[in-house]
């Protein structure tokens, strides 16, 4: 068996077509496809606006510019990727990192605690991880009873759907970011982008994106004013071309993933290994984790991540604690009481889950995982 990566992208003829065709024309950079790549996803995901950018960790940069202040105190997960937070640091706010409920998401009642504890919290920054869909209800809620500024991390979400809203409409909150990172549920390389509805924030965004510069109609042909310190986060057309291609497969890359996900549950739903959760209808599976009780195997986490990578599978942890990294700890972080995220990060792990991931490969993941952890 060659080596199973954890996840990878889905790369066909039609899509290395349509990098073709943009090669061979006159832009290269920020030409038409941005625009129909932007307008693509605003109505895939039924929002307003979309501004694509280099990343996803640039889409949460912009954002926080747009939308924070400096020395805001922003609620946010420890069970993220490291840019979540870091995009907070980087316009001098201040993350306050919260426990996660048994799902993995931040836990909302939590939130709610803070919220009525410290009144000058400003925002929330939550992460809909591993593609589970934050609870909309709850966002709502908070939302009107508490005037906060919400933030969706839906680096792991595209396509998912939470009681009818769409992942990225942004129906309970001011922003949604996305990642289009390979690994993702469809990429353009690197890239990401970010939702909303409003049109102020969208025009900051689009300023932000390109050096904080502006030119108008009214001005002369050369000029150009820069009215914020803004970044070179730009995209590409040959980027966005991808995107629009793999946008179209969309729906086939979520049904694959969710096939794979309920072939795992139904085999581990009867042994140790115990699903994050098992189907869950909100989710459109970016990862598939797993918990195990290492107290009661005979085998070591990191054993099993050497034994099973010796079988050519590639295991993946999500997360190691945002707020327990060494940068995080010289700024005063790391011992928030989260008791979930601590015991959740004993136990966690990820098995592989992309489109291709073939049935005898899966068939060989699970065998040999029963295996190793039977000792
Ligand atoms: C939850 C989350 N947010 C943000 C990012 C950043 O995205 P990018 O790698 O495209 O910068 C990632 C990337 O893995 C992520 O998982």
């Amino acid at each position: 068996m060659s080596f199973i990566p954890y996840g990878k992208q889905t790369i066909t003829q039609d899509d290395i077509d349509v990098v073709c065709d943009v090669l061979k024309s006159d832009y290269l950079t920020i030409g038409p496809k941005v625009k129909e790549f932007e307008e693509a996803v605003a109505e895939y995901c039924q929002a307003e606006y979309c501004v694509a950018v280099s990343n996803g960790t640039a889409a949460l940069h912009l954002s926080s510019l747009a939308l924070l202040q400096k020395g805001d105190k922003v609620l946010t997960t420890p069970n993220s990727f490291l840019a979540t937070s870091n995009s907070l640091l980087y316009v001098d706010a201040k993350p306050v990192f919260i426990d996660i409920a048994e799902d993995g998401n931040i836990d909302f009642d939590l939130c709610e605690q803070k919220l009525k504890d410290d009144t000058s919290i400003k925002a929330i920054y939550a992460v809909a991880f591993s593609g589970n869909m934050l609870n909309q209800k709850k966002l709502k809620y908070l939302k009107e009873n508490y005037n906060i500024i919400i933030l969706e991390d839906n680096a792991h979400a595209i396509g998912a759907v939470c009681d009818g809203i769409k992942a990225g409409s942004c129906k309970n909150s001011d922003c949604s970011i996305f990642s289009f990172h390979p690994v993702k549920h469809m990429t353009t390389g690197e890239g990401g982008a970010i939702t909303t509805n409003f049109k102020e924030i969208y025009e900051k965004l689009l300023i932000l994106r390109n050096h904080g510069m502006v030119k108008t109609l009214e001005m002369k042909p050369w000029e150009y004013e820069m009215q914020e310190l803004g970044f070179n986060y730009r995209i590409t057309d040959i980027q966005c071309a991808l995107g629009l291609s793999q946008l179209k497969k969309l729906k086939y890359f979520i049904e694959k993933r969710i096939e794979i996900a309920k072939t795992y549950d139904e085999i581990f739903c009867k042994s140790i290994i115990k699903p994050l959760y098992m189907y869950n209808g909100n989710s459109s599976y970016h990862l598939y984790v797993v918990r195990v009780d290492f107290t009661k195997v005979n085998i070591t986490k990191e054993k099993l991540f050497v034994e099973m990578r010796d079988r050519n599978i590639g295991l993946q942890l999500h997360y190691i604690p945002i707020n327990k990294q060494p940068y995080y700890k010289k700024l005063g972080y790391g011992d928030e009481k989260t008791p979930v995220m601590d015991r959740y990060y004993d136990e966690c792990f990820s098995l592989p889950i992309y489109p291709t991931l073939k049935d005898d490969e899966q068939a060989y993941i699970i065998k040999n995982l029963m295996e190793v952890l039977d000792g």
